[in-house]
């Protein structure tokens, strides 16, 4: 009887998991968000969830729980599921919902991350006048690949305990337990279900091989890094000093993250092909109650950006924000005019720039003229070497055309073998460079030249060899065409200092301007991420360090001066500790001139850098800074058009949009101003909050650089503060004086002393202005 029953219960459960499959292959995994969250009790708050779920499964309980990824409902309420479009669609129109998306996936902010192998190390910041040793108290999580425990940046010598009223945890898994975790790394933490589910339907559907390239690549289900990108990240903020750092011998030295004594908690949710929405929003739910402080995230959507209700580092980061957690992020690695991501004026998002450190490679034609490249390779030529161009080497149906490019198969082994060889990238290409090295030496070549505009970033190649300019490319190439026996010699790569003006804006850095509310400044400052030395997974290339470019490594520098800022005014709000950086980084660079933009060395804007390159030395002392509450980003939120119903639901309270204190999103207390349609005459209002020295009466005069055609008055002209965290206010007019097109540039400036407080002014005059003969 026993076994009839069991047969009984066993028919059932395959009928329910055929169900399960028919609606995992037509379903796909979507995002609820409805909001902040409320009182309700975590119980009840996922009994709910399931209810919702079942009414769209016609009421099966089990459909409702198998297709339940995640609950979030600790900084926000939501869930993600694995639902139809239909099914979408309905639980869009349920009470409480205020937007339903895709899990949509989100990349690292690391420039042909292929192409590194290695780890990066960073400058010491001592801050003068200033005490920055409570960083002890100040926790810093970050939303990555995980971490590499054994590493010395995470070493606990000589840490206090963790921090009273940590409450986050150290998770198991493969090859990581709690004894991985230490007074430094006090919490570590992995999502695998957005990405998982995503993962089995694209298998399921039988179309797209999920892990596209398994060479090298180790997955750990665990907090344990595989990728290196979180464990750099993590060293560049908040590592330990380590005295040995390098790169196969290059930029030997001691190096430590900005803020050594912070601590660190990891939140991993990006793996192999990368970070998914659903895990990303479950990390923030997590960390919004474990305690962090400030949360750090070197990754984004690929622009455009989405609306900042379906998009889950601006749902993350709005309710992080909300309790007084700093996020930062980077702006994205597209390079191009409107490509800036992580929009959200909540976040402190970040540019990316050189240092005054490069790596070079010797090259020397047979005609004795000595050129250089760049290049990561420490591989060099024990002597010269004919040197053709890859256009004559093309093999199989090849065109010369296509060969030059260096492109897969596309060169004969007997016209390459033991030649350098002269290669060209297409401009933007993600044809990996490392590869290229591959293809010529899997070719029988002895070194390359690779000829492409974007020449700052350095490369390990497989072979001796060095990236070029078009200018210097067609140097070679003319010495090629007109010698009988063109020959070179490639050195290995060296570090060089100073040998060129920094720090300039990188290629790749994403620019503004804000593709989804113009009136934000977007990127807001600029932070080095221009071949950075930081710790690394020996899971990659069996290095301890590695040497990576991108917006991801200019982030994490941010990170590591907000660290420093909470440890000194550990009150201040995240809207504050922003105003800090932005108003104290500097336009110039370090030999005093307008910073430039890599590669044509054109002069910057603030859609470049944003308020300019961050200054670790002034940030702890700004004299004044633009704070914004929440009853500002309500108000905001109502000047882009969120309608009220969801704003109750986002915010928890019963805020309206009528009689909001500003109307349209220039006027928000942000550290710049944009008016990007500029009609004859615009003002805003804004308000400084003084925090410095309150012993004496401290006077601030405006100064302004008035962007070309634009006239900007500021009333009043003088401020006077006499006490801390009092605050004035003060209205900037623009008026158009001359027809100009496109964005133009300015700052204002509040001067006191040597100390300023600068805020970039960014205007177009609006287009029908310009014809109307104004
Ligand atoms: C949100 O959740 C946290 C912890 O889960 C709780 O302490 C807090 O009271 C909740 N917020 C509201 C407004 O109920
Ligand atoms: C945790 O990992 C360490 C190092 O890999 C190992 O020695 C230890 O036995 C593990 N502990 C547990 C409880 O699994
Ligand atoms: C490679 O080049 C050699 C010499 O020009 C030629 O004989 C040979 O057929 C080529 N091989 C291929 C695969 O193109
Ligand atoms: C070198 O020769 C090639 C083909 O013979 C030609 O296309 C190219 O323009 C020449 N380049 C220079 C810099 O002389
Ligand atoms: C500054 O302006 C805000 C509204 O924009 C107003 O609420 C506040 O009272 C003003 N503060 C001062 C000191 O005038």
């Amino acid at each position: 009887m026993g076994s009839s029953n069991n047969n009984i219960f066993i028919g059932l459960f395959i009928c329910v998991s055929l169900a399960h499959i028919t609606i995992l292959t037509s379903a796909k995994v979507y995002v609820v968000y409805m909001g902040g969250n409320d009182s309700d009790d975590p119980d009840e708050i996922l009994m709910k969830n399931h209810q919702m779920l079942a009414s769209v499964h016609s009421g099966s309980v089990e459909e409702a729980h198998a297709s339940h990824l995640y609950t979030y409902k600790h900084g926000f309420r939501g869930f993600a599921a694995k639902l139809t479009d239909d099914q979408a669609l309905q639980i869009a129109k349920m009470p409480g919902v205020v937007s339903v998306f895709e899990n949509k996936i989100r990349r690292l902010h690391t420039t042909h991350s292929w192409d590194f192998i290695g780890l990066v190390g960073e400058e010491t910041m001592e801050i003068p006048g200033f005490s920055t040793k409570d960083q002890v108290n100040v926790i810093i999580g970050f939303i990555d690949t995980g971490i590499w425990p054994e590493s010395a940046s995470f070493s606990d010598t000589d840490m206090p305990p963790v921090p009273a009223g940590w409450r986050g945890k150290c998770q198991s898994g493969e090859a990581f337990n709690i004894t991985h975790c230490n007074r430094k790394l006090i919490g570590a933490r992995y999502y695998l279900s957005g990405y998982e589910a995503e993962k089995q339907e694209k298998l399921e559907n039988g179309k797209v091989e999920y892990d596209d390239d398994p060479k090298n690549k180790r997955s750990f289900q665990s907090p344990r890094d595989s990728n290196g990108h979180g464990t750099h990240t993590a060293s560049t903020a908040a590592g330990r000093y380590v005295m040995d750092m390098n790169y196969k011998g290059l930029a030997r030295g001691g190096a430590r993250g900005g803020a050594p004594m912070a601590r660190v908690a990891v939140y991993k949710t990006c793996w192999d092909s990368g970070c998914y929405d659903a895990d990303i929003l479950a990390a923030f739910d997590d960390a919004v109650r474990d305690g962090v402080h400030i949360v750090s995230l070197s990754l984004g959507p690929d622009a455009p950006q989405g609306d900042y209700f379906s998009d889950a580092i601006s749902i993350g980061s709005f309710h992080a924000v909300s309790r007084g957690i700093t996020v930062v992020s980077s702006v994205g690695n597209e390079g191009t005019k409107g490509s800036a991501t992580n929009l959200a004026p909540w976040i402190i998002t970040v540019a990316a720039t050189s240092i005054d450190r490069e790596f070079t490679a010797k090259v020397v034609l047979g005609n004795g003229v000595k050129l250089k490249g760049e290049s990561l390779s420490v591989l060099q030529m024990r002597s010269s070497a004919r040197i053709i161009s890859a256009s004559i080497a093309n093999g199989g149906y090849f065109t010369p055309y296509q060969s030059s490019y260096c492109l897969e198969s596309s060169l004969n082994y007997t016209k390459t073998r033991g030649k350098v060889l002269l290669c060209r990238h297409a401009e933007r290409s993600s044809e990996s460079k490392v590869t290229k090295s591959e293809i010529v030496k899997a070719a029988g070549g002895v070194g390359m030249i690779l000829v492409d505009e974007n020449v700052d970033v350095a490369i390990p190649f497989a072979i001796p060899a060095a990236i070029v300019g078009r200018k210097v490319g067609n140097r070679i190439l003319s010495y090629i065409n007109n010698t009988r026996r063109p020959t070179s010699r490639i050195y290995s790569s060296e570090a060089v200092l100073g040998s060129q003006p920094a720090p300039r804006v990188s290629s790749f850095s994403s620019k503004g301007p804000n593709g989804l509310t113009p009136e934000i400044l977007k990127p807001d400052v600029a932070a080095p991420g221009l071949n950075i030395l930081a710790a690394w997974s020996p899971a990659i290339g069996q290095m301890k360090y590695n040497i990576l470019s991108g917006t991801s490594m200019a982030c994490p520098h941010v990170t590591g001066i907000v660290a420093l800022i909470k440890a000194v005014h550990p009150s201040w709000s995240p809207s504050a500790v922003k105003s800090a950086i932005m108003t104290t980084a500097s336009i110039f660079d370090k030999s005093g001139k307008p910073m430039r933009v890599d590669p044509e060395g054109r002069r910057g804007n603030a859609f470049d850098y944003g308020s300019g390159f961050v200054d670790p030395t002034t940030v702890l002392d700004p004299g004044l800074v633009y704070d914004a509450m929440a009853t500002d980003y309500k108000a905001f939120l109502c000047s882009i058009g969120y309608d009220e119903k969801s704003l109750r639901l986002i915010t928890r309270d019963q805020t309206t949009c009528e009689n909001q204190p500003f109307t349209t999103p220039s006027s928000l207390n942000y550290p710049s101003i944009v008016v990007p349609n500029l009609k004859s005459r615009f003002s805003v209002t804004r308000t400084l909050t003084f925090v410095g020295n309150p012993q004496q009466r401290t006077v601030y005069r405006a100064v302004v650089a008035q962007p070309r055609g634009v006239e900007v008055d500021i009333t009043p002209r003088r401020l006077v503060f006499d006490r801390y965290s009092q605050t004035m206010n003060f209205t900037a007019t623009f008026k158009t004086t001359a027809p100009s097109r496109g964005y133009v540039f300015g700052y204002l400036q509040w001067k006191n002393g040597k100390s300023r407080v600068t805020t970039p002014l960014v205007v177009r005059i609006d287009p029908s202005d310009l014809g109307s003969g104004m």
